[in-house]
């Protein structure tokens, strides 16, 4: 899949088959995640994956019982070493870097998932001392994400979630001034709710035309 179709399919999927989803798999998520760019490549990251039942039930009970939690075939806990970025760019490494490098790190994982056939959800709303608690994560840790991973269930189709226009967060030179990339007239279909694959088309159709 090319990065820009596997971007755009890429969606939170709530929803999991039962089937196991095997260590290679999981290990080409976490390999995705390592390559990811870190502050002064500090690579503060460390994760935590996650399959056994009891662990998954007690998991999703620190984050408000979200049912996708227990549910899902795999968690995987992805950390931030707080002290490592700290150690080198104090107190930005700690509030910012440290945050930044394993977000980045998670969307690297959640793109490889979607191109592997996988889905995902990156669930923030967690209670962070009971995930602490209830895996062992040291002190200098710190929680920031549990994503859920697991095969599509092929009886349900999800709808794409709709983005803020461009034209909305983008600005050119200074703050305000409108960014023009593709006539006006034409932008109708981005606001639109349609299928997936329709948005992947156009989109792919847009940029053939802008090469032209
Ligand atoms: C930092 C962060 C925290 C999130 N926390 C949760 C969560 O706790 N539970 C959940 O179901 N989805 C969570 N999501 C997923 C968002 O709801 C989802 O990304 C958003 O609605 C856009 O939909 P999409 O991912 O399908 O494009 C989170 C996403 C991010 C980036």
């Amino acid at each position: 899949m090319e990065v820009f179709e596997t971007i755009m399919k890429r969606q939170s999927v709530r929803m999991y088959d039962k089937k196991d989803v095997p260590n290679e798999l999981i290990g080409q998520l976490i390999e995705a995640a390592i390559h990811a760019p870190s502050a002064g490549n500090i690579q503060p990251w460390e994760f935590i994956v996650v399959k056994e039942k009891n662990t998954k039930k007690e998991l999703s009970s620190a984050t408000l019982r979200q049912r996708h939690v227990e549910e899902a075939p795999v968690i995987i806990v992805v950390c931030a070493n707080l002290e490592k970025s700290a150690d080198k760019y104090g107190d930005r490494g700690k509030d910012l870097y440290c945050i930044q490098d394993t977000a980045a790190a998670i969307e690297n994982m959640l793109l490889v998932a979607t191109s592997l056939g996988l889905c995902t959800c990156w669930n923030g709303a967690f209670e962070e001392n009971k995930v602490k608690s209830i895996l062992n994560i040291p002190e200098r840790l710190k929680p920031v994400a549990l994503i859920t991973v697991g095969f599509p269930v092929s009886y349900t189709t999800h709808t794409k979630t709709l983005r803020r226009p461009f034209e909305n967060v983008t600005y050119s030179e200074k703050y305000g001034a409108h960014f023009q990339w593709i006539e006006k007239g034409t932008q109708e279909w981005r606001f639109k709710v349609r299928p997936l694959e329709e948005h992947v088309k156009k989109i792919k159709e847009k940029i053939t035309e802008r090469k032209k």
